[in-house]
């Protein structure tokens, strides 16, 4: 039987570092035949690629590509359906976390977070779409967060915009899925990548590789929501079962976040 990614062609935003990096190599791992590499890391993006070149006997295609441009977004899909007629997956992963005190949350912020996290992921959707409908199949893979199943202290604008991608996913799917489109939206706890800046990861952080692992099995499986780790899924079950207990612990956690801002400056 062929595996789902064999032979197919894929484009991975935000492929330079990260999840997307892994999704990149674990996608040649498991026999996509070329994969499209859109960051806006010229650097990385050239080290990694080449990287994967020599070690995959698929091809790593790097496309600088801001996301927040759909222009750029465009001719990265483009790129990638040229090059055998025909656009597989779409992994709409480019983005940036942000957890501040809300008067530290400035418009510019509020503007940046959202292009960069909904507008991005809107520009990729919006090219594939079409492209996707004519040739009556494809799969489009969205980058969400726990932070968009859960409301969480500390991270109004990040919860806004991760919620916008999972309720977008969601619609899409029940509106195209009848024209043979997929459509699947990861919500990760907390996984090791440079996300964190100059911060350690939590300690509770899964690694990339398992990160990438989980999410391609899910896509194969063609789930919606992909959510994980387990701590993740238990959340978000509390959330929709048990609203007391949820808003105790959600408390709880706005309470230590408040207390590490005032003696640390950061939220852990
Ligand atoms: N790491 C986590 O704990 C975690 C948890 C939940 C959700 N996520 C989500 O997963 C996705 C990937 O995050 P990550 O942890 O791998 O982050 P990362 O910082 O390691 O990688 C993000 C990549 O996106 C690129 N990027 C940033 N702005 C871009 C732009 N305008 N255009 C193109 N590329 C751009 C960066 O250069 C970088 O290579 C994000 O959407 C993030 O919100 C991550």
């Amino acid at each position: 039987m062929t595996g789902y990614f064999e032979g197919k062609v894929a484009v991975v935003t935000g492929a330079a570092s990260g999840i997307g990096l892994g999704l990149t190599e674990h996608l040649l791992t498991r026999g996509a035949r070329a994969v499209y590499m859109g960051d806006v890391q010229a650097e990385g993006l050239a080290r990694e690629s080449e990287r994967l070149n020599n070690e995959y006997s698929g091809r790593a295609f790097p496309v600088l590509t801001d996301v927040t441009k759909l222009d750029q977004v465009a001719e990265l899909i483009s790129a990638a359906k040229a090059f055998d007629g025909h656009l597989d997956f779409v992994f709409n992963n480019a983005g940036m976390g942000m957890t501040l005190p809300t008067e530290q949350i400035t418009f510019d912020i509020w503007r940046f977070i959202i292009d960069l996290n909904v507008m991005g992921v809107v520009h990729g959707t919006y090219t594939a779409i079409p492209i996707m409908r004519e040739q009556g199949f494809g799969h489009i893979v969205n980058a969400a967060s726990m932070a968009g199943l859960v409301p969480i202290p500390y991270q109004a604008v990040y919860t806004a915009s991760k919620a916008a991608v999972i309720s977008m996913t969601e619609s899409l799917q029940y509106e195209l899925n009848v024209e043979g489109l997929q459509f699947s939206v990861f919500c990760p706890g907390n996984v090791r990548t440079p996300i964190f800046g100059d911060l350690t990861p939590p300690p509770d952080a899964i690694s990339v590789d398992d990160a990438a692992d989980y999410i391609l099995d899910e896509v194969e499986k063609k789930s919606l929501i992909i959510a994980f780790p387990q701590t993740t899924r238990d959340a978000y079950a509390l959330y929709r079962t048990d609203r007391q207990e949820f808003d105790r612990q959600v408390a709880k956690l706005g309470a230590e976040r408040r207390e590490n801002y005032r003696t640390k400056g950061t939220y852990f």
